[in-house]
């Protein structure tokens, strides 16, 4: 395979959601929804391509530029391009660009039976902060959230996470 990173536009609309569709199905965004998440100015959206699949992976994060707080959005990756490192290079463009407006954390929801994007989140640094019972319906199953801080000030960067790691 041959896959690159940039970022999202509105033109990648169609091509996200059907991944999002088939990957989260009962959780997935509607149109409306994701629309508006790619037009957002407070928003940051990146797509893997691939030269043959096309759009492979994505992910997005919610960092205003005047909030502490930044918020994991979502992330994917179509089953065959998985264990790859890709929804680590994801993470990483996801939480560079909540650095770079100034956020001091990063916050993300995950449910309490998805193992594999536990383990990425904990591998990145994240750690579990509380449990939103009940939180993803009509599948009434709970979301842990987790949060990552960016200690060390403005220098110190987001830390061991590489754009590429
Ligand atoms: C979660 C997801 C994005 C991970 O994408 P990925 O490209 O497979 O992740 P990576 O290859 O970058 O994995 C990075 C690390 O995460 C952990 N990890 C990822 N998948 C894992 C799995 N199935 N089991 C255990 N650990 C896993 C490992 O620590 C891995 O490092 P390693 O491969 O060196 O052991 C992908 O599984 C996915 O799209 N899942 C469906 C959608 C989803 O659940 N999104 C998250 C919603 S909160």
């Amino acid at each position: 395979m041959s896959v690159a990173i940039r970022p999202a536009s509105s033109e990648d609309l169609a091509g996200i959601l059907g991944l999002e569709e088939s990957i989260f199905v009962n959780d997935a965004w509607s149109p409306a929804q994701m629309r508006a998440e790619l037009g957002s100015p407070h928003t940051s959206y990146v797509v893997v391509v691939d030269d043959v699949e096309g759009i492979v992976g994505y992910g997005g994060v919610q960092a205003p530029s005047a909030s502490p707080d930044a918020d994991i959005q979502t992330i994917a990756v179509v089953p065959s391009f998985r264990r790859a490192g890709l929804g680590r290079a994801i993470m990483a463009e996801l939480i560079g660009a909540a650095w770079e407006v100034g956020a001091e954390r990063v916050f993300l929801e995950v449910r309490a039976d998805n193992p594999a994007a536990q383990a990425l989140y904990v591998d990145l640094g994240f750690e579990e902060v509380g449990v939103r019972p009940h939180y993803y319906q009509p599948d009434d199953v709970d979301a842990v959230v987790m949060r990552l801080e960016f200690h060390g000030g403005a220098s110190a960067g987001p830390g061991p996470i590489g754009a590429s790691s």
